[in-house]
C-alpha cells in the first residue's frame, strides 16, 4: 500500500533532486542520504567532493549514490561542476562540511538554492579558518556556556546568508573540543535532515 502510494506520488509531483557537497569523513551526507531514501518527493542524486579520496565519496557510492570528485581548476576555472550539476537536473545544493568557498557561477546557478550547515552559533564562530575542530577549539577557549548549530542559506560572503534554523546545547567546563565537536554532530544528525526537507518542500521547483 505504502509503495503504491509512493509511486502514484513520484508520478504526480516531480521529485526535488539534491546535490551533496562534501571535503571529508561524511557522516551527515550518510544521514541526509538515508533519510530521504524512499521519500516521496525529495532525494539525494549525487555527491561532489573536492578531494578524490574522501570516505564521503565511498560511502555515498555504497548508497547507491553517485558521486564524483572535481579539482580546484575545474571548481574555479571552468564551468563542469555546474554543467554537472544541471545535466543531473539538481534543484537543490547541501554543503555538509565543504571547505572552499562556493564560487558566482554555482551561487547564480542556484539562487536561493544552496544550503549550509555551521558546527556553531553563527554569528559567532564564522568566517575564514572557522571550520571543523577549529571552531570547537575556539569555543572551548572563549569559555561560551553554550554552542551548537547553523543552517543557513549560501551567499557571497562565507557564512552569512539567510538563517534557517540554530539549535543549541550546553558546554561544560568537563567538555574538550572533541566531546563539543560529538554533541554538535548529534545536533547535526538529529536536526539537518529534517531542516533540509522543510525548505525544499516550500520552496519545490516545478
Ligand atoms: C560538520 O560538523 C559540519 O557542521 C561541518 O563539517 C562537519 C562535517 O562532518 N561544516 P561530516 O563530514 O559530516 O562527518
Amino acid at each position: 500500500m505504502l509503495q503504491e502510494r509512493r509511486a502514484l506520488e513520484r508520478y504526480f509531483c516531480r521529485m526535488q533532486r539534491i546535490a551533496i557537497f562534501a571535503s571529508g569523513t561524511g557522516t551527515n551526507t550518510v544521514r541526509i542520504i538515508e533519510y530521504f531514501k524512499g521519500h516521496s518527493s525529495i532525494g539525494v542524486s549525487l555527491v561532489l567532493s573536492n578531494k578524490a579520496d574522501a570516505p564521503v565519496l565511498e560511502k555515498a557510492k555504497n548508497l547507491g549514490v553517485e558521486s564524483v570528485a572535481f579539482n580546484r581548476g575545474e571548481f574555479y576555472d571552468t564551468n563542469d561542476v555546474v554543467d554537472k550539476l544541471q545535466a543531473a537536473n539538481i534543484d537543490f545544493v547541501v554543503l555538509a562540511g565543504f571547505l572552499w568557498k562556493v564560487p558566482d557561477n554555482l551561487l547564480k546557478a542556484f539562487p536561493d538554492r544552496i544550503i549550509n550547515i555551521h558546527p556553531a552559533l553563527l554569528p559567532k564562530f564564522g568566517g575564514k579558518g572557522m571550520y571543523g575542530m577549529n571552531v570547537h577549539r575556539a569555543v572551548k577557549e572563549s569559555g561560551e556556556a553554550e554552542t551548537g548549530i547553523s543552517i543557513h542559506l549560501v551567499n557571497e560572503e562565507y557564512d552569512k546568508g539567510r538563517m534557517l534554523f540554530q539549535a543549541r546545547c550546553k558546554v561544560l567546563e568537563s567538555d574538550t573540543p572533541e566531546s563539543i565537536a560529538a554533541k554538535v554532530h548529534e545536533l547535526e544528525y538529529t536536526n539537518f535532515p529534517r531542516e533540509i526537507e522543510l525548505f525544499v518542500k516550500s520552496n519545490e521547483i516545478a
